[in-house]
């Protein structure tokens, strides 16, 4: 690094803001200590900011004008400092901008749409970290980072430090792929672009290819300070992150959306050392490992190599069976009453919410009928699969809304082996974390994610809209034909209503 935050308080305060980001993450592993997480996130983050204006105040260097007989003489050279108030204006200006636009999204996107927001949110940082890189080699002694050399001969020119180069080369690219691999991760997410994976064919090598002519490219740049390597990587970093992003299907689409999480935190890393702020190298870091950490725990939790996410091709939208969505076979057709009925004789419900009760937001009524059944003596406790729903956490953050007690909800790996002893699974607006066709049948598209074991309980009921829909890998799920499978189709929110009041 080639700049040291000189005055002691300024790295204090960045070393104050990093405990507060690492606390927040910390605060976040658990849904109790989630909001506490967030509000030292954003103390953190704010310490971070003010820290950096104040000591990055923009001044404008201003001559002494002497007058001479025949007027105003300018002395040569700058020889004070005043604060530009334009620059300063223009820095606040920007940040109310910023700001209103982040608080109007937050406060009017749906939960269901938050991975493209995320997936949106992280273009902004690669395309960040690529116009701080283009600035730096533009202005690099704005940043600190160049000499002028004046040599005798010639035009004047500046050097830039070597390591500052491979900063900027590597911070660039990874900006800017992650700038391109975000858009096309938004615009499937978002259904603008189909989630079918697009495989072209020599994709590997050219991938491979177009990398390694990255690494060799920020070497050259670093060597030479050629404006061609630097201008050719960057093109092709943008070439590269599309080309990633493309082959990747709708179902891998989650692990991808944190990957490119944890790229922003690299890119924002490298741009960090770019300009000498520890803060940023910090959180970048946070980010950069955190989003790797938990891309790896999301493969793990879908039983998918990194790898062959990367490498791309899984997770068609609809495959073979799920075009066989098939209404011809029997299926046994209940009523909210009967779901009273059952649910209030047994002894166990377990609760299997997924993106259908997101989309239906029946939360609060799912609640209410937990506690009716509670106030029946039945245990009732809720099954959360990892990927259950469209983002992380998705469900776990619906039920603390809903003020559903934390030691009721169970992960995976805590309630699996519950079901064998449970009368009723209540399965609502979830299908793919179901599906038994993940365990059994090696052409499905979810093949070897662990799914949630509810047909080993008494009853299966399933909360659907239809039998036609499927789920989010768009493949049909067996369970809704088996006997012990009681088909409850409705909104989810208006089918918890109506068993809320036949439970009377
Ligand atoms: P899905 O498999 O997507 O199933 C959703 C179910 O909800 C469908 O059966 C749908 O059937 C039903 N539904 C939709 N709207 C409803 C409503 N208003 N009322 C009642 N039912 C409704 O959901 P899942 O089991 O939660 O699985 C999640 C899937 O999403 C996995 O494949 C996962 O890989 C993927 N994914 C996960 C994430 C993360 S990180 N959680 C992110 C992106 C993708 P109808 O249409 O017939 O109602």
């Amino acid at each position: 690094m080639h700049e040291v935050a000189v005055n002691p308080w300024v790295a204090f305060a960045y070393l104050v803001a990093g405990v507060c980001f690492i606390l927040a993450l910390r605060g976040l592993s658990s849904p109790s200590t989630s909001q506490r997480g967030n509000r030292l996130g954003m103390i953190g983050m704010a310490i971070a900011v003010v820290t950096t204006l104040v000591t990055h105040v923009p001044v404008q260097t201003v001559g002494l004008v002497l007058d001479g007989p025949a007027g105003p003489i300018a002395a040569t050279g700058p020889l004070f400092a005043r604060i530009d108030t334009v620059a300063v204006l223009e820095i606040l200006a920007a940040i109310a901008i910023g700001a209103a636009i982040g608080i109007t999204t937050a406060r009017r996107i749906a939960m269901t749409a938050m991975p493209q927001l995320v997936a949106a949110f992280h273009s902004l940082v690669g395309l960040a970290a690529v116009l701080v890189g283009f600035a730096a080699y533009l202005n690099p002694q704005a940043f600190g980072i160049g000499q002028l050399v004046v040599p005798l001969i010639g035009d004047p020119f500046t050097v830039i430090q070597p390591a500052s180069k491979v900063e900027m080369g590597l911070g660039v690219a990874i900006g800017a792929i992650t700038f391109s691999g975000s858009v096309i991760a938004f615009l499937k997410l978002n259904g603008n672009m189909g989630g079918k994976p697009i495989l072209l064919p020599g994709r590997h090598a050219i991938n491979l290819g177009t990398l390694v002519a990255i690494l060799v490219l920020v070497a050259h740049f670093a060597h030479t300070q050629d404006g061609w390597a630097f201008w050719v990587l960057t093109v092709l970093a943008f070439a590269i992150g599309f080309l990633l992003i493309i082959p990747i299907g709708g179902a891998d689409m989650p692990v991808v959306v944190s990957m490119l999480n944890s790229y922003s935190g690299w890119a924002a890393a490298a741009m960090g050392f770019t300009l000498g702020n520890s803060a940023m190298i910090i959180t970048g870091a946070l980010v950069g490992s955190s989003g790797a950490i938990l891309s790896y725990i999301m493969c793990r939790a879908m039983n998918r190599s990194f790898i062959s996410v990367i490498a791309g091709g899984f997770g068609a939208v609809a495959g073979p069976a799920g075009e066989a969505a098939a209404t011809d076979r029997p299926w046994k057709r209940g009523s909210a009453e009967d779901a009273a009925f059952l649910m209030s004789q047994a002894s166990q419900v377990v609760i299997v919410p997924g993106y259908g009760m997101a989309v239906a937001q029946a939360q609060h009524a799912l609640r209410e009928m937990a506690d009716k059944l509670k106030e029946e003596g039945v245990r009732v406790k809720y099954a959360i699969h990892p990927v259950a729903g469209r983002m992380p956490g998705h469900m776990n953050v619906l039920l603390a809304e809903a003020n559903v007690p934390y030691d009721e909800v169970f992960e995976l790996e805590d309630i699996n082996a519950d079901f064998a002893q449970t009368d009723v699974a209540f399965v609502i607006g979830a299908n793919d974390v179901t599906n038994p066709a993940a365990k059994t049948d090696k052409t499905s598209p979810i093949y070897g994610m662990p799914v949630l074991d509810v047909e080993k309980a008494g009853t299966v009921l399933f909360i659907k809209r239809s039998m036609g829909g499927v789920g989010y890998a768009g493949v049909d799920n067996e369970l809704f034909y088996r006997d012990n499978t009681m088909m409850l189709l409705a909104d989810a929110k208006k089918m918890v209503e109506e068993i809320v009041k036949a439970l009377g």
